[in-house]
């Protein structure tokens, strides 16, 4: 069982991916680490994360124990997160270890929960169930800030719009795997649902997913 949960930045995806993992008992990852993982490597060492020569060699250097770094969640991890992101070799070079995680999940789970930007679209797409989680660029950022000054950090709500819409843009118009639903993924808007609703939803389209599948063939 695998599902996929895309969307933009701060639209509920991470929160929901979590609760419907432990809900289902599968392992869950959060693919946005990656791509944060590789931008603070380049970051770390002095590089340009535009250069798709260094943010190659970082991709490939990634390794899971690079995901619990605190300094991932820093903003300006993420806006170089969505530059490295737009680099085909960078994503090439991630892509081995979503699949694997997906089909074998680490823990022995029975499947997995992947949220990022192309996991519907381009890292599973035979994924069990597909949900697309948006909102409007100003319930995310309002979100963002939140969080951000929970975690000890300074937030002008209008610079973290900005910093939001750049990275949007970044994500849904560059060419390699851009932010967009698939085809056949439940569209999901939270900007008026709280955590709790938004699960409600996402359960509730899963199972029935899960109701229509045909039953294992016969042996
Ligand atoms: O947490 P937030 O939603 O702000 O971002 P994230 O999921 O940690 O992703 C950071 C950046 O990585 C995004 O802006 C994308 O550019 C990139 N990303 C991607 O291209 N593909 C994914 N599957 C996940 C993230």
């Amino acid at each position: 069982m695998i599902i996929a949960i895309d969307g933009p930045a701060a639209s509920g995806k991470g929160t929901l991916a979590r609760r419907l993992a432990r809900h289902f008992g599968l392992a869950h990852l959060d693919t946005g680490g990656l791509y944060r993982a590789v931008a603070l490597r380049v970051l770390a060492g002095g590089g340009n994360p535009a250069d798709a020569a260094v943010a190659a060699a970082a991709a490939g250097a990634v390794a899971a124990g690079d995901l619990a770094d605190p300094r991932l969640r820093l903003e300006p991890v993420a806006q170089a997160a969505s530059v490295v992101a737009a680099i085909p070799a960078v994503r090439q070079a991630l892509l081995a270890f979503q699949r694997g995680f997906a089909r074998k999940p680490p823990g022995g789970e029975p499947g997995a929960v992947l949220d990022g930007r192309d996991i519907g679209t381009v890292i599973c797409p035979a994924a069990t169930a597909k949900l697309f989680i948006t909102a409007t660029p100003e319930a995310r950022a309002e979100r963002r800030a939140r969080e951000l000054r929970e975690a000890g950090e300074p937030a002008i709500y209008e610079a973290v719009l900005q910093d939001m819409k750049d990275r949007d843009a970044r994500d849904s118009q560059r060419r390699a795997a851009p932010l967009v639903p698939a085809d056949d993924a439940f569209v999901l808007d939270t900007t008026t649902l709280d955590a709790d609703a938004a699960f409600a939803a996402a359960l509730a389209f899963i199972e029935r997913k899960l109701a229509a599948q045909p039953p294992a063939s016969p042996g």
